[in-house]
């Protein structure tokens, strides 16, 4: 069985076509940028912290990709970077791991940047959003992300939550959404 994470690359990459532009909106270490950056033409990752920016210029480096643009943002700006539709976006909530576990992801920017996503999101274009709430804070951000996605509305949206329910720890999960194509 796919892990939540696998199944929200295998959810973006089926509808990554080489000429989109896609955004990853929790940069961290990198990992989804550069997964992203092998799919589209072009990717906007966003993160708060310069470390994450040096870490995944690194890791672009290394693989030799260059279409990445790294900003040293917060997502609910979005707006004032990205101004094309985008195809896709992923998010990592929580804290980055190895670093400072008190910047985490919170709940009115992380709705901020989703409600903007969805608006520039294409049609059949689709939205991961792996919700970590383990940590201080989570809980609230994980029932604040949750209202909001199950009210989006079904003409336009479909969501789907992917989740294992025998797992001790409250393990991470994964929101789908796609915007219907009409
Ligand atoms: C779970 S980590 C992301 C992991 C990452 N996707 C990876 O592949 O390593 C969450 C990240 O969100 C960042 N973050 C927190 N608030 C943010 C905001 N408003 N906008 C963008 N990033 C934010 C944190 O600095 C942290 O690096």
């Amino acid at each position: 069985m796919l892990r939540p994470l696998q199944m929200a690359h295998q959810f973006l990459a089926e509808v990554i076509q080489p000429e989109d532009t896609v955004v990853d909106a929790t940069m961290g270490n990198g990992h989804d940028t550069l997964f992203l950056a092998g799919l589209a033409k072009t990717v906007y990752a966003f993160d708060i912290q310069e470390e994450a920016l040096i870490k995944t210029e690194k890791r672009l480096e290394e693989a030799g990709l260059t279409n990445a643009q790294l900003i040293l943002a917060g997502h609910e700006k979005v707006d004032q970077y990205v101004t094309e539709p985008i195809r896709a976006a992923i998010f990592n909530l929580g804290y980055l791991p190895a670093a400072d576990k008190s910047i985490i992801t919170q709940p009115t920017t992380t709705l901020e940047a989703l409600t903007k996503l969805c608006q520039v999101l294409s049609l059949g274009g689709r939205i991961g959003v792996m919700v970590y709430y383990g940590h201080e804070g989570g809980q609230e951000e994980k029932e604040a992300v949750l209202d909001f996605v199950s009210s989006l509305p079904q003409q336009e949206f479909t969501v789907a939550i992917y989740q294992t329910i025998n797992q001790i720890n409250r393990p991470p999960f994964l929101i789908l959404i796609e915007k219907l194509k009409k």
